[in-house]
């Protein structure tokens, strides 16, 4: 009888992740591993100002291995820019000097730290703000068609009147309030810049050829829908030179329709990040709501795994990753949020090269100590339900 072969080794959790704790760098800023914290807006700093809780906040998270924190969604200097009085603020004296605090926690527990720059654009709610006065921004005063969103109806049917489309100053303000944060940022001492162009918030109503039906510079064919994130990223590049890395968060699907695209092909998803980094972003992250699944037809590429393949530039994954479910069904409480151990199929895409950054959200709010457990093998804590509600 023939000797049977071998059964081949398994290979141990700790060897699966071993690619992702080697080090990382975009321009100046060295990440001492390959796992981020994926941006999370928490709304704990009353009128604006990150205090002392959020700087030990993050710092948990950075002793608990995380290399690099992608901070919660940041107000720009400009009063329309975000709607709950909690979201912190990237201008003012006082804000800046919590930030000053995060970031020197973070630092001290050797990660880097960049701030997510926000605009929540036709998303915001002058209801729940300091300024009801002032309505949200839109490229072309249009909510969006609404499809499957977690907007409740009667929200979503007020949103829908129409209102003016942006000035052309306020455009060139808007751009504006983005570089000068973004200089902010960096004199605290941050390590980079993140742009929130995704969700459907304002930068991504510009990309989607539904809030967007401009005649102007700003609308057309994809290129010119990218002209708004094109020189938000060039403004903030002017900026801070050349040094600090920019970070450009972007999705296709949007909060007014999961379905949603902006790219209705790889070649039009080109066009859209291909002008992005050739107007200086570094790294995109990619925003989908699993980190495993293929966005075209007829191809397995994901979409960090094409945003890395149209540009050439590093990208980043997120999405359920240590979780069995999407954010949706934990904030609607659709079953249960479960911890699970998914390293496998990440490092599987890993190899395949659709990535070179993994962000982790819900399950690094539950446990801080996340990565370590990664790293070490150690089975992870049960998600907390609870977390989300809480600043810990
Ligand atoms: C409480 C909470 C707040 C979030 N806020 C932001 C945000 O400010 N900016 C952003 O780009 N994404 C935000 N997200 C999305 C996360 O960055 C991430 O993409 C999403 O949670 C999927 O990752 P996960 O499955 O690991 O949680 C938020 C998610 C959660 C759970």
């Amino acid at each position: 009888m023939a000797e049977s072969a071998p059964a081949p080794e398994a290979v141990s959790a700790v060897d699966v992740v071993a690619p992702f704790f080697e080090p990382f760098a975009l321009r100046s800023m060295k990440v001492p591993n390959r796992f981020a914290m994926a941006p999370m807006a928490r709304e704990f700093s009353p009128g604006g100002v990150p205090g002392a809780d959020v700087a030990e906040y993050y710092r948990k998270r950075a002793a608990g291995g995380v290399g690099l924190i992608v901070t919660e969604g940041v107000g720009i200097e400009q009063p329309a820019a975000v709607d709950g009085t909690g979201v912190p603020l990237m201008y003012g004296e006082a804000a800046l000097a919590g930030w000053r605090q995060v970031v020197d926690a973070v630092h001290s527990a050797g990660a880097v730290i960049v701030p997510q720059l926000w605009h929540q654009g036709v998303l915001r709610n002058p209801a729940r703000s300091a300024r009801p006065d002032l309505p949200g921004l839109r490229p072309s005063g249009l909510w969006g068609t609404p499809g499957l969103t977690s907007y409740e109806d009667d929200y979503v049917a007020q949103m829908q009147t129409p209102t003016r489309p942006m000035t052309d100053e306020e455009i060139a303000d808007t751009i504006a309030a983005y570089a000068s944060s973004a200089r902010n940022a960096i004199d605290v001492g941050f390590d980079g810049i993140a742009i929130h162009g995704a969700h459907g918030y304002l930068i991504d109503t510009y990309f989607w050829a539904d809030t967007n039906r401009r005649t102007d510079r700003w609308g057309g064919d994809a290129r010119a829908r990218a002209e708004f994130g094109v020189e938000v990223t060039k403004a903030i590049r002017r900026e801070i030179g050349e040094e600090k890395p920019i970070i450009f968060r972007f999705s296709q699907h949007k909060q007014q329709d999961y379905k949603a695209r902006f790219g209705e092909t790889p070649e039009e998803l080109g066009i859209t990040l291909g002008a992005l980094a050739d107007a200086g972003v570094d790294m995109f992250d990619s925003s989908s709501r699993r980190f495993n699944v293929p966005i075209f037809e007829g191809s397995e590429l994901t979409q960090a795994g094409w945003a890395r393949k149209l540009t050439g530039k590093p990208s980043m994954t997120v999405g359920g990753i240590g979780l069995n479910n999407w954010l949706q069904d934990t904030f609607k409480g659709r079953g249960e949020t479960l911890a699970v151990n998914n390293l496998d199929e990440v490092r599987q895409l890993y190899d395949r090269g659709m990535f070179d950054m993994v962000a982790v959200g819900r399950a690094l709010i539950s446990d801080p100590e996340w990565v370590q457990k990664a790293r070490s093998g150690a089975p992870f804590t049960p998600y907390d339900a609870t977390c989300l509600g809480r600043l810990a």
